[in-house]
């Protein structure tokens, strides 16, 4: 039996009193939640308020992205030690726009995720195609170096510790989300690919998210989905309303 996550990505957005008020609106509505596990990723500077805010209630706190370094000459990187003295336990790597805007590659996200996982961090590692490579015929394909690539050398224990978000980019933002049958096919072949490479145990137990216009109306109908289990939210997350009744949504 797989816990649902539910996990909400806010991206650049929230100032630090907007993160007070948006745990002050939030926390009321979820407090009898059982069915899943909940995890919010502010940006950097409202972590710690995010941590203080959450405290005592189920939601966890995640960054976005993590450097690989514990410290070093690094300009404007963070440290998976540096994360976990805030009271993070999670971390988004390899979004699709830092692959898109920051050079990230495969190379880049193993690296993160296997400091994360080794110093004690759950990496939600995204993994999606672009809308060219799926009208070529290519996105399983591109999907399945994403996570061999992409989660690489990890073993036995550090597998636990490893989510996987399937994120179309065709879907980000577009108001377009992958049908329940195309997000189930992609998500099935992720905990193929998981097995093949790491084992089937692994991978029976593997949470893969999907991310990608979630919204309050659609999630029943993606969760449904065998395969499907959880989803990383985006722009629907920043409002606490929204962002509630998606994690209600049996
Ligand atoms: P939207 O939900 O805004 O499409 O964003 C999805 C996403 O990128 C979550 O990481």
């Amino acid at each position: 039996m797989r816990t649902p996550i539910i996990a909400g990505n806010w991206k650049m957005y929230k100032t630090r009193l907007e993160t007070s008020a948006f745990f002050d609106a939030l926390i009321p509505q979820i407090q009898d939640i059982e069915h899943c596990a909940i995890v919010v990723a502010p940006p950097y500077t409202a972590l710690s308020t995010a941590v203080v805010e959450a405290e005592g209630t189920r939601v966890a706190i995640s960054a976005q992205d993590v450097h690989w370094e514990d410290q070093g000459a690094f300009t404007g990187e963070v440290s998976v030690p540096m994360l976990l003295e805030i009271g993070c336990t999670y971390t988004i790597i390899g979004h699709s726009e830092r692959r898109q805007y920051f050079s990230e590659t495969d190379e880049t996200v193993e690296k993160k995720t296997r400091a994360a996982v080794a110093g004690g961090l759950k990496a939600i590692v995204c993994v999606g195609e672009t809308l060219a490579e799926r009208d070529a015929g290519q996105a399983l394909e591109v999907v399945r170096r994403q996570v061999r690539n992409g989660l690489g050398r990890l073993t036995g224990p550090d597998l636990s510790h490893i989510i996987v978000a399937y994120e179309p980019v065709w879907a980000i933002g577009t108001g377009r989300t992958a049908t329940p049958e195309i997000a189930a096919e992609m998500h099935a072949e992720i905990r193929k690919t998981f097995a093949e490479t790491y084992n089937e145990v692994a991978a029976e137990a593997l949470r893969i998210l999907y991310g990608g216009s979630v919204k309050p109306d659609n999630i029943a109908a993606l969760m449904k989905e065998e395969d499907i289990d959880g989803a990383l939210v985006g722009s629907v997350s920043l409002d606490p309303a929204s962002f509630a009744a998606i994690i209600k949504y049996q």
